[in-house]
């Protein structure tokens, strides 16, 4: 990728960057912005893309630790792709998913139908993952409206849990930093302390830190009542709060408790699904689980166009339907089934299939979680954790005391470090998270974490001379 500079040289009209920077600055809302400063810095201008690296309007390349947002699995740049969605625009761009269908989507749903476990056979197509989160509580409450049981409709979440940005998906997402100043439907739900083992207290074994999770899921739902209770949500690993990966037995010992109490359990593998694992899905496939309801997006079209799916159990379906009411599902959006992006999910699983991705991923993860452990040598690093291609490093800092200061400063730093030496990390308070391409090869593993240790002896050193 030479070329990348002279690519970028802009026409004599075209706005140069730093005109596109002041426009972004003074005309774009990103997510997530930061209201104090949302004016003052310039978002890192990305020019263009291909397999694991971003190239900057600079022309600087850096591999994508993040994979873009945790969503592009099969790596930038594919002209298979690009084929699949022009193809698809030219024979349809659009249709009503309230009174037609098509191809993409008929075939799609039957895929993906196949993928998930059990009886996960009924496929709602969204516009992303808090749009599938969303559908997912909101069926929740139709069939226990429809059962006759309005009050079953709290739902049980985590403490650090993302679920996305629509009203409903906030309410249930438990990072508290990330809605001080939204208001959420706070009588919905009900959240579950940490499950992090590394936060269990010193003496503690894994199992009895497990026991312990299962003991405040039970207890909620006693204090609730169970006939209060319509669903738990939960992400297979909490990956937006810092990649945590709940105690061994855990995920089938909720799944019980669930049961027990006609609870939903609604699992969301926006981030785990499609590979991320090294399976389509990890809720069976990694941990042993057949939940009611899954929810996906992101890696469904590896971020090439916006898609996200909730897929609802026959079982649910069976108590939903009926012919004793005139009842619509009324539940649904303009851009469900969207042909194209359904054309686009249909590639990224023939991509996927055709290049073994998910043997790839299964094969390279025991490098890469290497490479992620041999990080904790480094005494500014608390704790490395991770499954497949996903992995977080949490910084020490956070032991002393919760200084968020201090603990922004850390996550800045390395991030910092990283950035300049190619490497784009995603920062979370004192943690940086990956989850690069899915096509990443052993080499470019070995390039990411090689940067990473360059980063973390830079950080130790310079916080060391700040002393
Ligand atoms: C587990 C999980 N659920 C839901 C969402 C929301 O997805 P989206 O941003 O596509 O609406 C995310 C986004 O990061 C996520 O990580």
């Amino acid at each position: 990728m030479t070329s990348v500079s002279e690519n970028i040289t802009a026409l004599p009209n075209e706005p140069d960057a730093e005109q596109l920077n002041a426009w972004d600055r003074k005309y774009q809302l990103h997510p997530w912005c930061p209201m104090d400063s949302w004016r003052d810095y310039d978002n890192m201008l990305v020019d263009q893309a291909e397999g694991i690296y971003l190239w900057d309007h600079k022309g600087k390349r850096f591999i994508d630790g993040p994979g873009g947002m945790w969503c592009v699995q099969i790596g930038y740049g594919r002209q298979k792709m690009a084929d699949a969605i022009s193809t698809q625009v030219m024979r349809l761009a659009y249709n009503s998913p309230w009174t037609t269908t098509t191809e993409p989507s008929a075939v799609l749903a039957r895929k993906i139908a196949k993928m998930t476990p059990g009886d996960l056979n009924n496929v709602f197509f969204t516009t992303g993952g808090s749009t599938a989160v969303d559908s997912a509580l909101r069926t929740v409450q139709f069939l226990n409206n429809r059962l006759g049981r309005p009050n079953k409709k709290i739902v049980i979440a985590r403490e650090k849990g993302y679920h996305g940005s629509t009203y409903l998906a906030s309410t249930v997402t438990g990072k508290e930093r990330d809605k001080n100043r939204f208001d959420v439907e706070s009588r919905l739900v009900e959240f579950l302390p940490d499950v992090n083992p590394y936060r269990r207290p010193k003496g503690m074994s894994v199992e009895e830190w497990c026991d312990e999770k299962i003991a405040d899921l039970e207890n909620a739902i006693a204090e609730l009542g169970p006939e209060n209770v319509g669903a738990f949500i939960a992400e297979p690993i909490l990956c937006s709060g810092g990649v945590i990966v709940p105690p061994p037995g855990y995920h089938k010992r909720t799944l019980e408790v669930c049961r027990k109490h006609d609870i939903i359990y609604i699992s969301d593998e926006v981030v785990t699904g499609f590979g991320r694992l090294g399976h389509w899905f990890a809720s069976e496939d990694v941990f042993g689980i057949q939940p009611d309801i899954i929810t996906c997006a992101k890696g469904l079209t590896s971020g090439y166009l916006p898609l996200g799916a909730c897929i609802i159990s026959d079982r649910i379906m069976q108590r939903m339907t009926g012919p004793d009411q005139d009842v619509l599902f009324s539940n649904g959006y303009t851009y469900s089934a969207h042909p194209v992006c359904c054309a686009a999910a249909l590639t990224n699983i023939e991509i996927i299939e055709e290049e073994g991705i998910l043997e790839h991923v299964r094969e390279v993860t025991p490098h890469f979680q290497k490479r992620l452990h041999d990080l904790i040598k480094y005494p500014i690093v608390g704790d490395v954790r991770g499954m497949g291609l996903l992995g977080c490093i949490e910084g020490r800092p956070e032991e002393d005391g919760g200084n968020l200061e201090a603990q922004r400063k850390l996550g800045a730093l390395l991030d910092e470090a990283c950035e300049e030496m190619g490497l784009l990390v995603r920062p979370l308070i004192n943690m940086a998270v990956f989850s690069p391409p899915l096509i990443i090869s052993k080499d470019q593993i070995d390039e990411m974490f090689d940067i990473l240790e360059k980063a973390l002896q830079k950080v130790t050193d310079d916080m060391a001379d700040a002393a």
